[in-house]
């Protein structure tokens, strides 16, 4: 069975932390379902980590709905949350009911994220009041790169960790279900997690958050040349992958691969009438 919002919200209230991960297909999926992951979100990211683009801005509704749909297809436990797009929600009220909407009707998915604070708050009371359950995003936002002037560390003065404070709130207050505290200080996420009934879901925000998340290609070591500090890598895959590949390519070359026990072969008969005629 499906975990539901209100299983996830028990879970963070009885002071079970949550582990959240990214996933973006359907092998990916079926792997954290079956480990236990019970937030599963299909995350913008996908731009960078699957698609190649340079950030995630240029990644489409379409995308997200071809790569949340393999995602639900593959989980049959997991929450999944469908990451809002950049342009997907700026434009308009109409256009972000209409492409939430697209998310749990087309993909299939549960809930759905998007990032901003009280300026977004409006629009997490519609989607609430409609039913679709909404992720709050804030700390570091990365459809807002190009104004942030990079990934950089969010709420550094206590000034500013105020302000993210009252954006915490604002999305509490609207009916968000969670919120993902991206690279914010440890002390801003506690108090930001301290102050709120609902989840707080830290991703380079430090250990005080009720639940943590990470882009999975990263915590499996295959997105060589980024090592941000607050990521820590659990397996290294691409070197894993790299080797079993060079292998692959050095039996083909050698003509080690395929052997006979990986080949289908013609009976003795068939073979002797074969080269009979
Ligand atoms: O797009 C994404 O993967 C995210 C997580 C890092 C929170 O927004």
């Amino acid at each position: 069975m499906r975990a539901t919002i209100p299983q996830i919200l028990e879970m963070a209230r009885a002071g079970e932390k949550l582990p959240m991960l990214t996933a973006y297909d359907y092998p990916t999926a079926r792997l954290l379902d079956g480990a236990g992951i019970p937030l599963i979100l299909v995350g913008d990211s996908l731009g960078q980590v699957v698609l190649g683009y340079p950030s995630t801005l240029p990644v489409s509704m379409n995308e997200m709905i071809t790569h949340a749909s393999a995602v639900v297809r593959g989980t049959e436990q997991a929450l999944v949350i469908g990451d809002m797009p950049f342009m997907s929600y700026q434009t308009s009220e109409a256009d972000g009911l209409r492409n939430a909407g697209r998310f749990l009707k087309e993909a299939g998915c549960q809930a759905i994220k998007l990032e901003g604070g009280r300026q977004v708050a409006p629009l997490v009371h519609q989607l609430v009041g409609y039913g679709i359950p909404v992720m709050g995003h804030i700390g570091l936002t990365p459809q807002s790169i190009h104004q942030l002037g990079g990934n950089r560390l969010q709420g550094r003065t206590a000034e500013q960790a105020r302000e993210l404070l009252a954006d915490a709130r604002a999305l509490e207050a609207a009916g968000a279900f969670s919120v993902v505290l991206e690279l914010v200080p440890a002390q801003v996420s506690r108090l930001i997690s301290e102050e709120l009934e609902i989840p707080t879901i830290g991703i380079g925000a430090g250990p005080y958050c009720d639940g943590q998340v990470l882009v999975i290609n990263d915590l499996l070591g295959m997105t060589p040349g980024f090592n941000p500090k607050f990521l820590k890598r659990y397996a290294e895959l691409g070197e894993v992958i790299q080797g079993a590949v060079k292998s692959y390519a050095e039996e083909v070359r050698s003509g080690a691969f395929p052997d006979r026990e990986h080949s289908h072969w013609m009976s003795a008969d068939e073979e002797a009438l074969l080269l009979d005629s």
